[in-house]
């Protein structure tokens, strides 16, 4: 905000506010990336949401059918293009393009054709909005975003992935349902692959201030059993096949999901949240893009938190690097 001069009669005029209204831009106007953009409007997390797509006639009717709601949702514009300039001086970027994941297909199946897609097209994005926060959704979201910092040449703090947001969201949700709390008060992330290789962090887990180790059980709910916690750890790593088997795609968590992340670095809160970035001696692990629990702002990735890991946890969290890596060398990164 300016301080205006001081007015003839020596009072301070009022000063004009400068406001720099938010501008959130989303690659990709599919059910993931659509439904995103509705998520974040309804949050109120940005002044202005912006779709690029391919698929012009698409983007325009995503537009249309958003805009006719804004009525009933925090003050914002919708734009939409297959034309990149669309983008122009966002604060934050989501990618959400790329290949759908097909019932039985693993996420790293999808390498290949995102990669193709992101070096296609990412770098004339970073061309018209150098100084946005990158957010990449599109799977294998790791290697995505491990190949993305090489081919945008961002700094590993303003580019970074969805990574196992969604996953520490489904794994609070199961340990909420076993033990009866509300899932607001379970505090547990899923750390590694946002994939098959990922491992929930059950040593530093807790149940409001009781760690979830030792949570007794309450109201008629039982303990959190090492069988017990052997099947919540297989159904997240199983919910999104069983999704995809059902309705053909996720749109709604991994949106909600993403939608937490958008706010996280347009409101700089400093939130922690297990996103996906390059590791350089994590613990020991560098070179891969993992998630871990990490300070997320208006810059981008923070600090990594070094959460205390059992031995097992921390041998979970170097299978699931090497897992990552081993694709993306397969892709020459
Ligand atoms: C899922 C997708 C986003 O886990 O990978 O639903």
């Amino acid at each position: 905000m300016t301080q205006e001069p001081e007015g003839d009669d020596g009072t301070l005029a009022v000063p004009t506010p400068q406001r720099r209204t938010s501008k959130l831009g989303i690659v990709g106007a599919g059910a993931v990336g659509s439904t995103m953009a509705y998520a974040a409007l309804m949050r109120g997390a940005a002044r202005t949401v912006a779709l690029l797509d391919v698929n012009r006639q698409k983007v325009e009717a995503e537009v249309l059918d958003l805009s006719h709601g804004i009525q009933f949702m925090s003050m914002a514009e919708v734009v939409g293009s297959d034309d990149v300039s669309v983008l122009a001086d966002c604060d934050v970027v989501v990618f959400t393009a790329g290949a759908k994941q097909r019932p039985g297909q693993s996420r790293l199946d999808l390498a290949e054709a995102t990669i193709s897609l992101v070096r296609k097209v990412l770098p004339g994005i970073v061309e018209v909005a150098p100084n946005a926060v990158y957010v990449m959704v599109t799977n294998p979201v790791d290697v995505v975003t491990y190949a993305s910092l090489q081919i945008s040449g961002l700094p590993p703090a303003q580019l970074f992935g969805s990574g196992t947001v969604l996953d520490s969201s489904r794994l609070r949700y199961l340990i909420a349902r076993h033990t009866g709390v509300a899932v607001q008060n379970v505090h547990a992330y899923v750390a590694g692959e946002h994939g098959d290789s990922e491992l929930p962090l059950w040593s530093s887990a807790s149940i409001g201030a009781v760690p979830l180790l030792e949570w007794p059980g309450v109201g008629g709910h039982g303990p959190l059993t090492s069988e017990v916690r052997e099947a919540i750890a297989h159904e997240v790593v199983e919910s999104a096949y069983r999704i995809i088997e059902g309705k053909g795609a996720t749109n709604y968590a991994i949106a909600l999901a993403g939608s937490r992340i958008i706010e996280a670095v347009l409101k700089d809160e400093q939130r922690i949240l297990p996103v996906s970035s390059l590791l350089d001696g994590y613990l020991g692990i560098s070179d891969v893009c993992l998630s871990v629990p990490t300070v997320v702002g208006a810059s981008g990735v923070a600090e990594r938190l070094e959460v205390p890991m059992s031995s097992d946890e921390l041998l979970g969290l170097r299978r699931s690097a090497e897992a990552v890596r081993t694709v993306a060398r397969r892709f020459g990164f």
